[in-house]
């Protein structure tokens, strides 16, 4: 059996992990891996590279993705599916194992399962958004990385007291990786882009939390609309100065954590042994606890929105 790996769409980390298992198990049991270089854009073009198994061992705990990612929709192109075909005919290529987001994976699954290309993906984004998976690959990482930086955020802000300190995580349109960061770092508050509030509220729970504790921790998403306005607002209306941190890509190039390298490891071993039971598509996806082999494509709607009842309480609402 001879598998191309494709990484689609953002990267997260625990790819490098997964990639350097899925290369062990297959290789020690016999088959051909090889990567592809920019996603689907590079497959397309044949850009195929073989998988150094000592550079793989030495990068699988970090971030980011050995094999480039792209985000180019070239298999929307008229001519993609014929030239998805040449390129797996030209090398021997059996099947596909395919790393990404919500987008990358609504998008494509759909089109190999059309175009008959074999394929196993795994959910891959530190956003976990992704339906029909309770877990995304790279979510846990990027919430430690976050929750380091709030350790540094709360030794200066006890340090020097009486300000507001807002921490924005990635996330894109949603809220999930945002609502996790404030629950497990005890946030003071937390905005995401599915729930609206008004400003008031919070300059006025800023105000009661400073003077009971000294400084006020706020998580939000990058998306939330309005920051800027917030920003500036906020402090006139609380009468209290406002410090920010944005997390940006280094959250998501963070290095992968325990959960994250044994989910890989594992997610890996299921798409090997589907891919060699002839699977003809799949996705491995965690449903109540345990990690499974979905069979098909991935459902079409977007997840359920971030849990309210937790909103609700760590905003004291
Ligand atoms: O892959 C998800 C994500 O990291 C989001 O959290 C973020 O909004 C987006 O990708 C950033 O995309 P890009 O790397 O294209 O700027």
């Amino acid at each position: 059996m001879k598998t191309a790996i494709v990484v689609s769409g953002g990267d997260a980390p625990g790819i490098n992990a997964a990639i350097e298992a899925f290369a062990r198990l297959a290789q020690d049991g016999g088959d051909h891996v090889v990567g592809a270089q920019d996603g689907f854009a590079g497959l397309l073009e044949g850009r195929l590279t073989e998988l150094d198994r000592s550079l793989l061992s030495r990068l699988s705990g970090g971030g980011g993705s050995i094999l480039r990612s792209s985000r180019e929709p070239v298999l929307s192109q008229p001519e993609a599916a014929e030239r998805l075909r040449a390129v797996m005919r030209a090398n021997d290529i059996d099947n596909l194992l395919v790393f990404g987001g919500d987008g990358s994976l609504k998008h494509v699954l759909p089109l190999l399962e059309r175009w008959g290309a074999p394929a196993v993906a795994l959910p891959t984004t530190i956003d976990n958004d992704v339906a029909g998976t309770d877990y995304t690959l790279g979510h846990d990482s990027a919430c430690n990385y976050a929750l380091q930086a709030v350790e540094g955020i709360r030794a200066t802000a006890g340090a020097l007291p009486g300000r507001i300190f807002m921490l924005e995580t990635l996330g894109g349109h949603t809220g999930y990786l945002a609502l996790a960061i404030a629950h497990a770092s005890g946030a003071d508050a937390v905005l995401l882009p599915e729930y609206e509030f008004e400003l008031d509220w919070l300059a006025q729970r800023a105000r009661r939390v400073v003077q009971r504790a000294g400084y006020a921790l706020v998580a939000l998403c990058e998306f939330v609309p309005g920051i800027d306005s917030i920003v500036e607002e906020l402090p006139r209306r609380s009468g209290i100065r406002l410090r920010y941190t944005a997390l940006g890509h280094a959250q998501r190039g963070a290095d992968a954590s325990h959960y994250d390298r044994t989910v890989a490891r594992d997610m890996s071993r299921l798409a090997w042994r589907a891919l060699q039971d002839g699977l003809r598509l799949g996705v491995v996806a965690l449903q109540d606890g345990r990690l499974t082999m979905r069979e098909g494509t991935m459902p079409l709607h977007d997840k359920a929105p971030p849990d309210y009842d937790l909103y609700q309480q760590i905003n004291g609402l």
